[in-house]
């Protein structure tokens, strides 16, 4: 995607072909400042401070920040140690266990002295596939957007999202926003209404972002909007990313995710969800019990960051100091809410048949 006019991914491999650079995505939308990865402990702490966050992105970041800590030791016991220490910085996102895990296949059985050359191969082919994946969804989804459009007479299509499922959360292209890229592309009028997504506000600094700078028509919204503006037909369709979805369709996504689907349900607002078949978590089935939800810490709920009229970039208390607060990052939309599911293989329903009608490889 493009930024001032330069073409940029999220994640890239430095020129010199050791270090790995990425978007501090903490500062934005304030400030754009690109930073070099050099150890997996440097990895790690982008990933738990969220300097990159979104399912897929997070799994890419893992898979180079091996490569990185093989650089300093190629034994199996330091890659097994580096594997655990990345799964543990974010325990709700499937995609980072996915993506360790497909490095280990591929790396331990190996000779120590040629892992570290093909460990760097495979983090790329990572990203190229989540890219070719996310553009995908984006050709699925868009006949979405499409068929709305046709019953329109002309007006713009209202898309609301949660959270960042944009390409600042994957690779390239985004999930959730990649059928919204693809019909502004095609020339179908489209207008987002973006959830703020407390507590850290992606939908303020980054969905916003990214459509700001693509010139694509949308409003920011609080988190309680939705339900309103769906009552009074402002709202076309719902379309949401997932960091972990259950072989029988529930959808683990960015806290609020749920609430909105109700209020969708409510509305006979068509609610879907879009995934790479890599955020499918094929061994749980019950994600409210299943799911562990990552806890963070209460500074998120009880601070916030913003600009103020000087133009500086300040975080302030929203709170009194004495009052505590709980900050669970994810819910759980049951698959009975979930209209469908927009994979890089297509549309189904939220449920085990219609998944493994996309995925019959995973049939047993
Ligand atoms: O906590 P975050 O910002 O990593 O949460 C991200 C989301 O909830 C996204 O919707 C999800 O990862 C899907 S991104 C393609």
């Amino acid at each position: 995607m493009r930024v001032d006019g330069k073409v940029y991914r999220s994640i890239w491999l430095a020129e010199d072909g050791i270090g790995v650079e990425i978007i501090d995505q903490t500062l934005l939308p304030f400030q754009f400042k690109v930073v070099r990865l050099e150890t997996v402990e440097q990895a790690m702490d982008a990933i738990s401070r969220m300097l990159v966050r979104g399912a897929p992105l997070i799994g890419a970041t893992a898979a180079y920040g091996l490569c990185l800590g093989l650089r300093r030791s190629g034994t199996t016991e330091a890659l097994r140690e580096m594997a655990t220490g990345l799964i543990a910085c974010r325990p709700t996102a499937i995609n980072l266990r996915w993506a360790v895990e497909r490095m280990l296949e591929l790396l331990l059985p190996l000779p120590e002295e040629q892992r570290l050359a093909l460990a760097y191969l495979e983090a790329g082919r990572i990203c190229e596939e989540d890219v070719a994946t996310n553009e995908a969804i984006g050709r699925h989804g868009v006949g979405l957007i499409e068929a709305v459009a046709a019953q329109n007479g002309g007006r713009p299509v209202n898309v609301l999202t949660h959270c960042n499922a944009g390409w600042l959360a994957t690779v390239d292209w985004g999930t959730a926003l990649a059928p919204i890229f693809k019909a502004v592309e095609a020339g179908i009028p489209v207008h987002v209404w973006v959830d703020e997504t407390r507590p850290r506000n992606q939908g303020a600094s980054l969905t916003a972002w990214e459509l700001v700078a693509a010139g694509i028509p949308h409003h920011l919204i609080v988190d309680n909007a939705g339900g309103h503006l769906m009552q009074h037909g402002r709202v076309d369709l719902c379309i949401v990313g997932t960091d972990r979805t259950t072989a029988s369709g529930d959808v683990c996504n960015k806290i609020g995710t749920y609430l909105k689907a109700l209020a969708a349900a409510d509305n006979k607002v068509p609610f879907y969800v879009a995934l790479p078949g890599s955020t499918v978590d094929w061994t749980v089935s019950d994600g409210v019990v299943e799911i562990p939800i990552e806890e963070r810490e209460q500074e998120e709920v009880l601070r916030i960051m913003g600009r103020d009229d000087h133009d500086e970039v300040r975080r302030v208390a929203i709170a009194p100091s004495a009052t505590p607060a709980v900050n669970p990052a994810f819910d759980v939309t049951p698959a009975r809410l979930v209209t469908g599911l927009i994979t890089e293989r297509g549309i189904c329903p939220a449920s085990r048949d219609g998944l493994l009608g996309l995925y019959p490889e995973r049939r047993r």
